[in-house]
């Protein structure tokens, strides 16, 4: 069975979104580079290519299944921010919203009663569960330590 047109185009919205999420966090690597603030930029230049790994892996499934992926342009990302903590609450809350994004995408498997989908975007279910917890693993720092926990901060993420 093919993938329906509806569960394509859907892929293809979250094809977009996880371009954009690259982007974004390429965008805070270059922020954290301008910073002096190595350890932050590589570990954003790390998710930079996860989220790529991640519009890959919806691109071949989509191929597989006789889908229609398509490579859109995207919005431009943000590139100021007030502060590294401020930062790291925008992954957060990005992250978030990229969560409920795929529950949307389950939605629509479910609807099409897609199950080899619903079987695929599982792995998408639970690396946002990672996903939410490394950047609340951050700001949890940046809450108990505030600004003091940035040196120690950024040491520890330059080892991801
Ligand atoms: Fe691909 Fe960070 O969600």
């Amino acid at each position: 069975m093919e993938l329906t047109r509806k569960l394509s185009d859907a892929f293809n919205e979250q094809i977009k979104a996880e371009m954009w999420s690259s982007n974004l966090y390429l965008s805070m690597a270059v922020y954290f580079m301008d910073a002096g603030l190595d350890g932050c930029a590589h570990w954003m230049k790390k998710q930079a290519a996860e989220e790529l790994e991640h519009v890959h892996r919806l691109i071949d499934y989509s191929v597989k299944r006789g889908g229609k992926p398509v490579v859109s342009p995207i919005d431009a990302v943000p590139a100021v921010w007030d502060s590294p903590q401020a930062v790291f609450e925008h992954v957060y809350k990005h992250e978030c919203h990229v969560s409920a994004l795929i529950d949307q995408l389950m939605d629509v498997a479910v609807a099409e009663n897609d199950k080899a989908t619903q079987e695929f975007l599982r792995w998408f279910v639970s690396e946002q569960v990672e996903e939410e917890e490394s950047a609340r693993d951050i700001l949890d720092k940046f809450n108990v330590f505030g600004v003091h926990a940035l040196y120690a901060i950024n040491h520890d993420l330059g080892k991801r």
